[in-house]
């Protein structure tokens, strides 16, 4: 059962008891947000310095849903195992697969996934080719996504249907430059466009771009229905949602811990279901090929294996933070932020949704509208204002996508505000 939002939060309060955790509310922070009818009056409560994370605090980042950042007590845990591979690489290698098994454990339970039928990966990015290469397909065969996918999951996609000679379909979902699309609306979009031809289905839990929720139980159990196979990416879900993977019975479901989970990066997971657990095969062939998923898709020779083994460490933070308390700080947060950006720098929210640390605003029309002009506006905006934002290419106008994260403040938000009102005039 849920728990109140403002019990979670004073829970999480007392929990932050380093040097450098929260300090006495600001008269900004104590601005009233409701979040899912709860009323959010203090962000502050639940702030970390930017250095709490190794972040430079004369950067303004918001943008940590692209690359995390990993909480100072899970960085020690990762330097002490660091230490131990070098003080004695022998001992450390002998006794690698037992703690990565244990770690995998660990994380199979902070998500809800079967153990047995999840290995650790080093990003999302492998989890989808894995998955993609694990089904077999032929020409005239039908991959579908939609145009929301993350940029490396349609490029696996068209690879893969290249090598095979299936083909890719890519749905647009309903909207148009605003993202006016509700779940179910997304729903029927992808389902309208399957067809006898259709094998596999590959759609986000949040997409990247747009940061929208997409209905993961509905679209996996709609497309079981019609016997096409699920991948679900889910790069932002661990940490940043309440997931449970064994529900959500995709036939392949894959998430990032470094995003929303604090865990250290490189590391993912990909949980599969039990039907495909004999045909997946590593990208690269493993010393324990022989021993089966998950073991020949964890080890891949000598590779630095400390993010994986820290991993439980960020899992363990969010939980004695309050992982409920967290997301709905974050939550509040990253509304307000939208919502500053909107009043003071003239943006056009999106449709959003509330449970996200994410939300999009539309560019003034014509900015961004190819990749090479976002990552051009993200870097001025860098150089001018000190600001990480994401700047994501959509068509007739780009996106800039917030994220709010503990070591963020609605400051943060303002400055950015100020900086873009400048620039875009
Ligand atoms: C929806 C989505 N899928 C996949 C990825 C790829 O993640 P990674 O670079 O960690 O493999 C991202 C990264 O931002 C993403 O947002």
């Amino acid at each position: 059962m849920r728990r109140p939002a403002a019990a979670c939060l004073r829970e999480a309060a007392r929990a932050l008891t380093r040097p450098g955790a929260a300090g006495p509310p600001s008269a900004a922070a104590r601005r009233a947000v409701s979040v899912r009818g709860v009323d959010i009056d203090d962000f502050s409560r639940l702030h970390l310095a930017p250095s709490r994370f190794g972040l430079d605090p004369s950067v303004t980042h918001l943008n940590h849903g692209s690359f995390g950042a990993t909480p100072d007590l899970v960085r020690d845990r990762q330097d002490e195992l660091r230490r131990e591979v070098e003080r004695d690489p022998g001992l450390f290698f002998a006794t690698l697969l037992d703690r990565t098994a244990k770690a995998r454990n660990e994380v199979a339970a902070f998500l809800g996934a079967e153990p047995e039928g999840m290995a650790f990966v080093s990003n999302v990015t492998e989890g989808v080719a894995v998955a993609l290469n694990s089904v077999p397909l032929q020409a005239g065969d039908e991959i579908l996504l939609c145009d929301h996918a993350y940029g490396a999951v349609e490029i696996a996609a068209r690879r893969r249907a290249e090598l095979t000679g299936a083909g890719v379909v890519k749905v647009t979902l309903p909207g148009g430059t605003d993202g006016d699309w509700s779940g179910e609306e997304a729903a029927e979009t992808f389902l309208g466009a399957v067809t006898s031809r259709t094998k596999v289905a590959v759609f986000d839990h949040i997409t990247s771009n747009t940061a929208r929720l997409l209905p993961v139980g509905r679209l996996v159990e709609a497309f079981r229905a019609r016997g096409i196979v699920t991948i679900v990416d889910a790069a932002h879900a661990p940490g940043m949602l309440e997931v449970e993977v064994s529900a959500v019975g995709a036939d392949f479901w894959t998430g990032n811990l470094h995003k929303w989970a604090f865990a250290p990066r490189p590391s993912g997971v990909l949980a599969v279901a039990p039907r495909w657990r004999e045909r997946v095969e590593p990208l690269v062939p493993s010393f324990y090929q022989g021993d089966g998923f998950p073991k020949n898709l964890e080890f891949k020779g000598t590779l630095d294996y400390t993010p994986w083994l820290a991993a439980p460490h960020g899992t363990r933070f969010l939980r004695e933070l309050g992982a409920a308390a967290v997301r709905e700080r974050n939550a509040g947060l990253v509304a307000r932020g939208q919502a500053i950006l909107a009043e003071r720098a003239g943006l056009v929210p999106w449709r959003s949704d509330p449970e996200l640390s994410m939300r999009v605003l539309r560019l003034p029309a014509g900015v961004a509208t190819t990749w090479e002009q976002g990552e051009a506006l993200a870097a001025e905006i860098w150089t001018r204002f000190g600001c990480r934002t994401g700047v994501k290419a959509w068509p007739q106008a780009g996106l800039l996508r917030l994220s709010a994260q503990l070591y963020n403040r609605e400051a943060d938000y303002e400055r950015l505000a100020t900086g873009l009102r400048e620039l875009l005039g």
